[in-house]
């Protein structure tokens, strides 16, 4: 792949030095978008949104049309996997994305199938040659997929923002069931990026968005060992980032799965972070969200406190905690951006 006309992101991803911090987005495309919100009008639905090749390619370029971010990302979402097993995957306005068939039994773990990324996802793939087409040599495409636990809590559950019931359950009674779930997933993961770098996405990130739901060594069973093996299938071919939301506790152990960067909620502090697993990985992250209902010098000035805390090291990519909600105003993202891209590090 030829090296992007702005490759500020790939060099902060290899810890190499960069001209300035590069900056993208969770959820840059997304709801806090009017034409994000006529789009997916026009599409009818999200899932026929992300199904549609075109109309997923045209959300994710309506952010780098508003903003100069420094990488794109492939819109899609997490649960395409469990949807391509069979779990009949809906959203309904305001509870979020349901299954109408969890995983509830083992019997229900031994009907599952690792999914082929070039049939039944096939629509993910072409979304991102699409994608990576029309952006052609301008920034990285990031392509992603969710952790193996991740995905395997929305599939045992049925549902997001639940208490995690029936999950505890089977950790408990199943938990042998549980790594075979999770070896499943951490097989049909591996493929369905491999299909996505094979298409052009020059990133990969994995979004182990539930593993602070976990502490200690379950944390590294269910959670991380199952991200290492998603790993090692892939092995070094494009820059790896783990999104470890809820992980702050355990960096050291996430440093060690085998990827390039790690993603950080809001909960971390950067600079020990830097200073903790700084030497093995570069760092992702993480300004809370909310600061961008703050008005705008607050925002700009927590901007560069972020920065100035990282210090003038290499290995930072300006990132949020967690996704962008959809209540945010637009103009409020290019302030943020405009402060980042601005900002230059004073080596001490
Ligand atoms: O970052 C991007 O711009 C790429 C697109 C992207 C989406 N989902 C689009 C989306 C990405 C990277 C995801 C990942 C995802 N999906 C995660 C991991 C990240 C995280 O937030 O922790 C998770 C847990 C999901 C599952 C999911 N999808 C949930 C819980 C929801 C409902 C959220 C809500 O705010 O209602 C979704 C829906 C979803 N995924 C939307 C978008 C733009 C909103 C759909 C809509 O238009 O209504």
């Amino acid at each position: 792949m030829a090296v992007p006309e702005n490759d500020q992101f790939l060099r902060a991803l290899r810890r190499q030095p960069t001209d300035r911090t590069p900056i993208w987005i969770m959820r840059q495309a997304g709801r806090y978008l009017p034409e994000y919100r006529e789009l997916r009008e026009q599409a009818g639905s999200f899932l026929n949104l992300c199904r549609t090749p075109e109309y997923a390619c045209e959300a994710a370029l309506q952010p780098m049309r508003r903003y100069p971010l420094d990488a794109a990302i492939v819109f899609s979402d997490i649960l395409t996997i469990p949807d391509a097993m069979g779990l009949g995957l809906g959203f309904s306005e305001g509870t979020g994305p349901h299954f109408e068939r969890p995983v509830r039994s083992v019997a229900d773990i031994k009907a599952l199938g690792v999914p082929d990324p070039h049939q039944e996802l096939r629509y993910v793939s072409e979304a991102v040659s699409l994608l990576s087409r029309e952006i052609g040599d301008r920034v990285p495409v990031i392509g992603f997929a969710g952790s193996p636990w991740t995905l395997a809590t929305y599939m045992i559950e049925g549902r997001s923002r639940s208490d995690f019931e029936h999950v505890a359950e089977f950790l408990r009674s199943e938990p042998e069931q549980l790594d075979h779930l999770l070896s499943i997933l951490a097989d049909s993961v591996a493929l369905y990026l491999e299909a996505q770098i094979e298409a052009g996405a020059s990133v990969v990130m994995i979004f182990d968005s539930w593993g602070g739901i976990l502490d200690g060594e379950d944390y590294v069973r269910f959670s991380l060992q199952p991200v290492e093996r998603v790993m090692k299938k892939l092995g070094p071919v494009v820059p790896r980032i783990m999104f470890a939301r809820g992980g702050g506790e355990q960096l050291t152990e996430v440093s060690r799965i085998g990827c390039e960067a790690i993603g950080l909620d809001e909960t971390v502090n950067l600079r020990a972070a830097r200073e903790e697993v700084g030497q093995t990985c570069a760092l992702q992250g993480n300004l809370d969200p909310a600061i961008l209902r703050a008005d705008a010098e607050d925002l700009r000035a927590a901007a560069r406190a972020l920065l100035e805390d990282y210090g003038p090291y290499p290995g930072h990519i300006f990132n949020l905690g967690h996704g962008i909600t959809p209540d945010i105003d637009p103009d409020q993202l290019a302030c943020l951006i405009d402060e980042v891209q601005k900002f230059r590090a004073v080596s001490a």
